[in-house]
C-alpha cells in the first residue's frame, strides 16, 4: 500500500453479534470515508478471546461479520478486509509495544476495569493489555485516522501516546493516529437501560437491535425500549431513553435533532417509536438483503478474507521491519 491518500484503519471485536450501535457508531462511517481513504477494516478476533469463546460459535460469528462488513457496503475490492489472526505481526508488534507501556496507564483504561468487573472470574492478563494490541493494530498499518465510537477514545489516545514514545526515542517510525468519532450515533445506549450503552454482550437481547434482527423484532425492541413518564419528544437532560431514540432516528434518517423535534412536535411516544422502529427496518434493510445473498456465496467471501491477510500482512510486516531495525534486532 503506497501511501497517496491517508490511511484509515478500524475493526470490531468478534466476540458478538454486530448491533445497531457498531453499526451507527463504527460500520456506516467506515463507508462514508472509504471514498477518501486507502482503508483497512479488520475483524479483531485475538481481542475477542480476552473472554472464554465457544469455538465453533466464535468461528460461524467471526465469518458473520466479514460478510456483515461486505454487506454493509465496503468496498473489498479497494479496501483490505482481513482477521487480525491471519496476520502474525499485530501479535508481533503488541509484545514490542507492550514494553514500552507503563502499568499506570493501563490500569486507567475504563475498559478494563468494567470488563474486569464483569469478567470477576477470568481477570486475565489479556484483558489488561488489550488496548496495547489496539494501538499495534493502528499503528502497524500507518493509520491517519481510526473512525470509532465513543467508548474507544481512551484507547485511541493511549495508541497515540505509544507512537509518540516510540517515536521521541526511535525518531519517526509511526503515524500519529486521530480518532474520528460521528457527530451523531457515537454512543448509542441500551434501549433498556439508557444509561448504559448497546452492547452486544448484553444478556437482555431487548437492550440492544443486533444487525441480522428481523423487522417484526426491531419494531417490537423498539416499541418496547424505556423512555420516560412525560409525553414530550425532546431532547432534553434527564431524559434518556427519548434522547437516544432521538440519536437512532437521527443517525438512521440523517437528519439533525432539532428537524426531528419539529416532526415529532405534538405526537406521543407511541408514534415517535412507530417512526423510529420503521426508520431503523429502512435502514438495515438492504444490508441484510445483501448479506443473505452473500451467505450463499461462501467462496467468494473466503476470497475476500485470504486476499485481504496477503495485503495487510505485507503492510504489517514492513512496519515490524522497520520496528524491529530501530529497535537493533539482529536482521535475518
Ligand atoms: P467493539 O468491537 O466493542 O466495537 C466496534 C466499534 O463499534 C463501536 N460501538 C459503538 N458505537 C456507538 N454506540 C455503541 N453502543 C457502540 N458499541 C460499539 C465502537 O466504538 C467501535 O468503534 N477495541 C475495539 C476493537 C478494536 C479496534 C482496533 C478498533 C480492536 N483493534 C483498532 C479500532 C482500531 C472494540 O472492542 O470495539
Amino acid at each position: 500500500m503506497e501511501k497517496d491518500k491517508k490511511v484509515i484503519f478500524s475493526g470490531i471485536q468478534a466476540s458478538g453479534l454486530l448491533t445497531l450501535g457498531n453499526y451507527i457508531g463504527a460500520l456506516r462511517n467506515w463507508t462514508k470515508l472509504q471514498a477518501d481513504y486507502d482503508c483497512v477494516f479488520g475483524i479483531m478476533d485475538l481481542h475477542s478471546i480476552t473472554v472464554r469463546q465457544d469455538p465453533a460459535a466464535f468461528r460461524k460469528r467471526s465469518l458473520e461479520i466479514l460478510t456483515l462488513y461486505i454487506a454493509s457496503g465496503i468496498d473489498c475490492e479497494r479496501n483490505i478486509l482481513f482477521f487480525q489472526s491471519h496476520v502474525p505481526a499485530h501479535a508481533e508488534l503488541a509484545w514490542t509495544l507492550g514494553c514500552y507501556a507503563y502499568m499506570g496507564e493501563l490500569s486507567r483504561m475504563t475498559q478494563f476495569k468494567d470488563k474486569s468487573a464483569r469478567h470477576a472470574e477470568n481477570i486475565n492478563s489479556g484483558l489488561f493489555t488489550y488496548p496495547v494490541l489496539m494501538a499495534a493494530d493502528i499503528l502497524l498499518y500507518q493509520a491517519d485516522l481510526v473512525p470509532v465510537g465513543m467508548d474507544q477514545k481512551q484507547h485511541l489516545e493511549l495508541s497515540r501516546d505509544l507512537a509518540l514514545r516510540f517515536n521521541g526515542i526511535y525518531g519517526d517510525v509511526f503515524t500519529v493516529p486521530e480518532a474520528y468519532i460521528g457527530k451523531v450515533g457515537a454512543r448509542i445506549m441500551s434501549l433498556q437501560e439508557p444509561t448504559r450503552k448497546m452492547s452486544k454482550s448484553d444478556e437482555n437481547p431487548n437492550g440492544y437491535i443486533a444487525m441480522l434482527d428481523d423487522p417484526d423484532t426491531i419494531l417490537r425492541k423498539i416499541k418496547r425500549a424505556v423512555t420516560d413518564s412525560g409525553g414530550e419528544v425532546a431532547y432534553r437532560e434527564g431524559k434518556d431513553g427519548v434522547n437516544n431514540l432521538l440519536g437512532i432516528y437521527c443517525a438512521v434518517t440523517d437528519t439533525t435533532i432539532e428537524q426531528a423535534e419539529r416532526a415529532f412536535e405534538g405526537k406521543g411516544y407511541g408514534d415517535f417509536k412507530a417512526a423510529v422502529g420503521e426508520a431503523v427496518v429502512e435502514c438495515l434493510r438492504p444490508v441484510q438483503e445483501r448479506y443473505r445473498d452473500l451467505s450463499n456465496n461462501k467462496d467468494y467471501v473466503e476470497s475476500v478474507y485470504r486476499a485481504g491477510a496477503e495485503r495487510a500482512g505485507r503492510t504489517a510486516a514492513k512496519t515490524l521491519r522497520k520496528v524491529y531495525r530501530k529497535i537493533g534486532f539482529t536482521d535475518r
